[in-house]
């Protein structure tokens, strides 16, 4: 694994903790943690669960004892990691967005393919397709249970940039990043809704802005807070993104993702509307789908509260007894499960390195969009 700070440390529980609540059919073994800072990283090692540390990945990703290259560091390392892991026949597991640019993530989908020969799998760390909820969510509609999907909206919001005064992170570099709130965390509810919905978003129309233009560099930093440096700097990414979009079904969507809404910690959420019903989701309240069913008598109508917690809901039967609700770090547990499951079995996990490529131009597209004043720009061209 590559890089252990937030992702780091959510993947490194998802790894210990996998095998002993679920059945693998391979058991993984955690072997070496890699950080450029020697000391820092053998502390982290000590405490994540790694055996062994090393300070530079391109001396990890070639060993005869490495299977699989889990990479949890910025953006613009993940194309360079994850091309060489491949070229060395080992699995990928690469953290969203997939890469910084459209050329960095069609050279991934190459080497992915390059790479299949090996029988080396890839796959994109899109982890909340994991919440049993949402994969409850994508269960229903595939079902039919709200017809025909009409309309999607989807919000990921987030306040830790409100604060004017907040430092500048890798986060604010556009170098480092690739994109602001929209890779971020915009990202994720573009493949959510089209995991739920199984459909594609073929044209968008959008906007960005960011509203605090220079900020103090970061000191330290952790997860998502860092403190202040003594300098100030310049942030060269968007704080929110907007966008109406066109699905591949005939549907339509609004998304918006924002790293400045004060009072809004994780909020990701989304209501699907069909001809027959509606499906809502609120991360907040993880363990709960809402489920409008259009057939039901107005009467006694209304949107059922799903508590998804029941043995045969995705997931849970490896858990606890019904209403134990689960976490944030199940979703990386599940996403280990699905993929130690993927190689086992010789099958390709999902979401692909092509699927990550698609979510990449839909952001470009975005992006586009935004430049032209939001003029309707289809998605890939
Ligand atoms: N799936 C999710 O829900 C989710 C949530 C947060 C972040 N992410 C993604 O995970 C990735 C990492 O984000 P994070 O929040 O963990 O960042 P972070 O800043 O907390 O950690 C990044 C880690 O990468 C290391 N690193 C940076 N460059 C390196 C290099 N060249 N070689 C070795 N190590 C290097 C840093 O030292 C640190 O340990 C990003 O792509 C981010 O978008 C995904």
């Amino acid at each position: 694994m590559i890089g252990y700070a937030f992702m780091g440390r959510a993947h490194s529980q998802a790894w210990r903790v996998a095998p002993r609540f679920f059945d693998l059919p391979l058991e993984p073994r955690m072997g070496l943690l890699v950080g450029r800072n020697e000391a820092a990283a053998t502390a982290a090692a000590g405490r994540l669960g790694w055996a062994e540390v090393e300070t530079d990945w391109r001396r990890v990703v070639e060993r005869d004892d490495v299977d699989l290259v889990d990479i949890c560091t910025p953006g613009d390392t993940h194309a360079e990691i994850a091309a060489a892991a491949l070229r060395a026949g080992k699995h990928v597991l690469v953290e969203k967005p997939m890469a910084n640019s459209v050329a960095e993530a069609e050279a991934m989908v190459a080497a992915a393919e390059d790479a299949r020969g090996s029988g080396a799998r890839a796959m994109v760390g899109f982890t909340y397709r994991r919440v049993p909820a949402v994969a409850l969510a994508r269960q229903l509609v595939a079902e039919g249970r709200i017809g025909q999907v009409r309309q999607v909206r989807a919000q990921y919001l987030q306040d830790w940039l409100a604060d004017d005064e907040a430092p500048l992170s890798w986060r604010l570099d556009k170098d480092r990043a690739g994109s602001g709130a929209l890779g971020d965390i915009g990202a994720h509810i573009v493949d959510l809704t089209e995991f739920v919905t199984g459909e594609r978003y073929v044209g968008v129309s959008g906007m960005l802005e960011t509203f605090v233009h220079e900020r103090p560099t970061a000191g330290n930093s952790d997860g998502l807070s860092s403190t202040a440096g003594t300098g100030r700097g310049r942030v060269t990414v968007d704080d929110a993104a907007a966008f109406t979009a066109r699905l591949s079904g005939g549907g339509t969507a609004v998304l918006e993702a924002t790293r400045v809404a004060w009072g809004r910690k994780n909020a990701m959420r989304f209501e699907i509307s069909g001809s027959t019903g509606t499906l809502a989701f609120d991360f907040e309240e993880m363990n709960i789908l809402h489920h409008y069913d259009a057939s039901t008598p107005a009467r006694d109508g209304g949107f059922r509260r799903i508590l998804v917690t029941e043995s045969d809901h995705p997931y849970i039967a490896a858990w606890w007894p019904p209403g134990h609700g689960l976490g944030y770090e199940h979703g990386f547990t599940h996403q280990a499960v699905d993929l130690v499951e993927a190689i086992a079995g010789g099958h390709d996990p999902a979401p692909s390195f092509a699927d990550g490529l698609h979510v990449q131009q839909v952001l470009a597209a975005v992006e586009r969009s935004s430049t032209a004043q939001g003029a309707f720009t289809a998605v890939g061209d």
